[in-house]
């Protein structure tokens, strides 16, 4: 039998800042006790704990590389541990780095799809003995997978690209167990990853406005609730019109 998953328990990979941040407040407030990893920002982490703590919530921080594939298969197994099966899922982690293709190197390459491809796919796999029938997937792509403003996203693009496809495909691998697995495409959001550009991009946005961290939390938060049963499989891209 499928199972309502809106307050069963929540992994979010990469949670610790910007829009993994918001989505770890949003579920938690959608009543789910919330697990998320981070790379470095332990008191920023620490921080989000005891603000989810202190407003009647359960969170549970654990540092994991995403680059890492045994450190994110223990910040599942830790996850499952302290608050039990999972009914979402979310893998946010991701870096950005821009360059031409005669300029990128390839330790960068390597960086780029050890944590936005091969931590994406490693974070699905650990999870999925773990998650209950009817849980949901949320990856965190990229509006670049299907448009880029200018040169020098060229790789960053092609993680994004490759997490859409994988998305796409692993919906036929996780629809028997009534599991949906969506990926959402955000644009030109305020967080720390895009400061550097949004000078840039600002006068170049459709809508006239560089979007928030909680519009992104507030798809996710859709998505993993009991009105998504239906959706599966596909890329959502939010991005004020920049690709429109
Ligand atoms: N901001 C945008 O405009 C934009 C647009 C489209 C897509 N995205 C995508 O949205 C996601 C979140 O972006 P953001 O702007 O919120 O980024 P951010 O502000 O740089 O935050 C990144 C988060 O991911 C974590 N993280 C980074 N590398 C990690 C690693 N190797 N292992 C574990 N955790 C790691 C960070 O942990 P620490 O705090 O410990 O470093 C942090 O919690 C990324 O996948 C990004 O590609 C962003």
């Amino acid at each position: 039998m499928t199972i309502s998953p809106s307050t069963t328990p929540a992994l979010v990979f990469g949670g610790s800042r910007g829009m993994g941040a918001a989505i770890v407040r949003r579920l938690a407030a959608d009543g789910r006790p919330v697990t998320f990893t981070y790379a470095q920002a332990h008191e920023r982490a620490a921080a989000l704990v005891l603000e989810i703590e202190q407003a009647g919530g359960a969170a549970l921080a654990i540092a994991a590389d995403s680059a890492d594939s045994d450190a994110i298969k223990t910040a599942v197994e830790t996850a499952a541990a302290r608050f039990g099966t999972l009914g979402a899922l979310v893998v946010n982690a991701g870096v950005l780095k821009n360059g031409t293709i005669d300029q990128f190197s390839l330790e960068d390459f390597d960086e780029m799809v050890a944590v936005n491809v091969r931590g994406v796919f490693a974070a699905i796999h650990y999870a999925a003995p773990h998650l209950l029938d009817g849980a949901r997937i949320v990856t965190i792509g990229s509006n670049t997978a299907d448009h880029v403003g200018g040169p020098g996203s060229s790789v960053y693009a092609m993680t994004k690209a490759a997490v859409a496809q994988l998305v796409r495909a692993a919906s036929r691998d996780f629809a028997p167990r009534a599991i949906t697995i969506n990926n959402v495409q955000p644009g030109p959001i305020e967080t720390d990853m895009t400061a550097d550009l949004m000078d840039f991009i600002r006068p170049r946005l459709p809508l006239g406005r560089i979007g928030r961290p909680d519009e992104i939390a507030g798809l996710v938060s859709w998505l993993t609730g009991p009105d998504a049963g239906y959706m599966t499989g596909a890329s959502l891209t939010i991005d004020g019109g920049w690709t429109a």
